[in-house]
């Protein structure tokens, strides 16, 4: 199968026919957004494919579970996959294009190149799991690659790699434009992530602490507090407090280099990876705003 539709929708699972439906909408003029997912489309991808859909005139979306990226321990065959569902929604919303592949299209047989990703990658989540940000960056380089796009759309709820991505994009000179969307959270604040399903009602009522340490950390460097370690003391007393004691870690970093910082200013990025429960979440925020 090359292709199939779905309402409006064009399904294409080839690299070539993707590249002529690339082309084809380059040539009547249109602008290109490119909206890279691994599938399980909740809202936090659905603002981002809306925003593509907003600001260019034909949104290719992609649906890819990038087996480069999940580290050894991690299953990537358990990852979730709803293409229909997927495919529905794409539909429903007028996304005109969806990619997706099968691995073997994108990682054929002796596939060998990979993307060495720059230093902001070897921090946090990058020690937590070290070869994660070498297969988002190979994979991203490919479908820029593959879906020549004006605008690539990422979401802000991954903060680190939104940065990885556009430092890439400018160390290789990529002709793309890098958006990044703020995060999409439930009504208590937690962020969306196809993660949540796997909290059982406790836990689901304790992560919301994660958002919670970070405008603890917002709240005190608006009443004027500057020092990160006294910040930080307090975000993971807020943790514990909500039964959250798994920190993989709790950081107030520069926006740019990620590098953790020791005064505090309204361009610092609060961060935190916890797990609650069994799950494994992330959150981060700014001090400004
Ligand atoms: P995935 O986890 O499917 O996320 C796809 C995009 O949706 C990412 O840019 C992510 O930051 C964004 N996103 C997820 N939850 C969000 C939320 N609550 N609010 C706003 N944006 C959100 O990230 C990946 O896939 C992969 O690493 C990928 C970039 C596709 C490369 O394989």
């Amino acid at each position: 199968m090359a292709e199939s539709t779905s309402k409006e929708t064009r399904v294409i699972d080839t690299i070539a026919a993707i590249r002529d439906a690339v082309q084809s909408e380059r040539s009547a003029g249109r602008t290109i957004g490119l909206v890279p997912t691994m599938g399980a489309l909740h809202a936090g991808h659905l603002r981002l494919v809306e925003a593509s859909l907003h600001e260019c005139d034909s949104t290719f979306v992609t649906i890819f579970v990038n087996p480069s990226q999940f580290a050894g321990g991690e299953d990537c065959s358990q990852y979730p996959r709803t293409l229909q569902a997927d495919t529905d929604e794409l539909a429903r919303l007028g996304v005109q294009w969806v990619f997706a592949p099968a691995a073997g299209e994108i990682y054929p047989p002796g596939f060998s190149t990979h993307v060495d990703p720059p230093d902001e990658a070897r921090r946090w989540e990058g020690v937590c799991r070290p070869t994660h940000f070498r297969g988002v960056a190979t994979v991203v380089l490919k479908l820029f690659q593959i879906i020549p796009a004006d605008v690539a759309f990422f979401g802000q709820k991954d903060y680190q790699q939104s940065v990885i991505v556009q430092r890439m994009a400018a160390d290789f000179n990529l002709p793309i434009r890098i958006h990044i969307c703020p995060t999409v959270r439930d009504k208590d604040g937690l962020a969306i992530s196809s993660r949540n399903c796997y909290l059982s009602d406790e836990e689901r009522c304790q992560a919301p602490s994660l958002f919670g340490c970070l405008n603890l950390a917002a709240e005190m460097f608006a009443a004027g507090e500057r020092s990160a370690a006294k910040v930080t003391a307090h975000m993971r007393q807020a943790l514990a407090d909500a039964g959250v004691l798994r920190i993989e870690y709790v950081a107030l970093v520069h926006p740019l280099t990620l590098e953790e910082v020791h005064l505090i200013d309204d361009t610092t990025i609060a961060i935190v990876a916890a797990y609650v429960g069994s799950t494994r979440l992330i959150d981060n925020r700014t001090m400004g705003r």
